[in-house]
């Protein structure tokens, strides 16, 4: 099928085959990067806006009780100081971060059981008054936990399914399986939050079917919010002499997952701009309509390694709030002025 077919077959049902998906992740021919990235700027354009939300994120532990084999902080890395941020101080940067026009806070840390369900709620009901919509992304934990937090004001959860086939998925992490991860995001949607999801691209193996896949799962599992990100080798963990995930073909998927996702929000990823200088700028360009500034006080930020080289290590926030109001000054794009929910997708 030409291109032009595919297109003409997006643009009558909105939706590509898995076949479709599988060749165009496969044609590496820089006309067909450029076409996907063109139709995903126009649709993210059309249903989406110029308004570019940005989310603070605070990592507020490095603690981990899994041995994800993809990730820096996974609990058998004897390489890395670990952190817990006190709560005040992580309510302090929330406040901060509220004080300089920041709408969403996103609350991310290891699987560290020590942040009872209590003490969570707690945080969450003490930067409730700032008015900024809260995220939480602290894994798989139990029912009640996710209850209280919701009841305590957080407003979306993020939790990303990784890669939706369920053999590499036990491979990654074990004793995890893909059927609890879907199980924690259904009790999850069930309580009322707006859902975050995603997956990691150039996962040693995982092949162009399974992307294909990964892409009509998401779809099917309509997440308000989706994150997608180049895998990049950690050296302290079982992947660590990995091949990284290619940029381009993150890029592509991003773009494909807004054409197949049309009102869902794309963050450029960290991942995307700690492989590539442009990164975030492409992904801008190419169906994105979120930053996720890391907002971590400094002195933790580097230990929150879930992979090497991570993007705006050293920046604060000001100024990484200043170079994003410049980047998006140059592309024609704006900071958006709401809490950016997505209640369309959720009701
Ligand atoms: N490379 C890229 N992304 C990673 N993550 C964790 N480890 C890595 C890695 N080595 C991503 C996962 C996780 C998010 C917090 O970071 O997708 O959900």
């Amino acid at each position: 099928m030409t291109l032009e077919k595919v297109f003409d077959y997006y643009k009558q049902n909105k939706v590509f085959t898995r076949q479709q998906l599988v060749d165009l992740l496969h044609d590496d021919r820089p006309d067909t990067w450029d076409r996907i990235t063109y139709e995903a700027d126009q649709v993210r354009r059309k249903y989406m806006g110029n308004a570019v939300h940005i989310r603070g994120i605070i990592e507020f532990s490095n603690h981990c009780f899994r041995n994800c084999s993809y990730c820096g902080i996974n609990r058998n890395n004897p390489n890395l100081i670990r952190y817990r941020i006190p709560p005040e101080v992580i309510v302090d940067t929330a406040w901060e971060a509220a004080g300089k026009g920041i709408k969403t806070v996103v609350l991310q840390s290891g699987e560290d059981l020590y942040f009872t369900g209590e003490m969570l709620a707690d945080i969450v009901r003490s930067i409730k008054p700032t008015g900024m919509a809260i995220t939480l992304s602290v894994g798989e934990r139990a029912e009640a936990d996710y209850r209280l937090w919701k009841e305590a004001g957080a407003d979306r959860y993020l939790l990303k399914f990784e890669t939706s086939n369920s053999k590499l998925y036990t491979h990654l992490h074990p004793g995890a399986s893909l059927h609890k991860r879907l199980y924690c995001l259904e009790v999850l949607r069930r309580l009322g939050y707006q859902i975050g999801s995603g997956f990691m691209v150039g996962l040693p193996g995982q092949t162009e079917e399974m992307l294909a896949d990964d892409i009509i799962f998401l779809q099917a599992l309509k997440p308000d919010m989706a994150g997608i990100g180049p895998f990049i080798p950690h050296p302290s963990t079982p992947l660590g002499r990995s091949l990284p995930g290619n940029v381009t073909l993150s890029l592509k998927v991003l773009a494909l997952i807004r054409l197949m996702l049309p009102t869902a929000h794309l963050p450029a990823t960290t991942a995307l701009s700690s492989l590539h200088q442009d990164g975030r700028k492409q992904g801008l360009n190419g169906g994105a309509n979120v930053l996720m500034p890391n907002i971590t006080p400094i002195q933790y930020r580097k230990l929150y390694e879930i992979y090497p080289h991570k993007a705006e290590i050293m920046q604060s926030p000001a100024e990484l709030y200043e170079n994003i109001a410049q980047l998006l000054t140059q592309m024609d794009r704006e900071i958006a002025n709401d809490v950016g929910n997505n209640w369309t997708m959720s009701s």
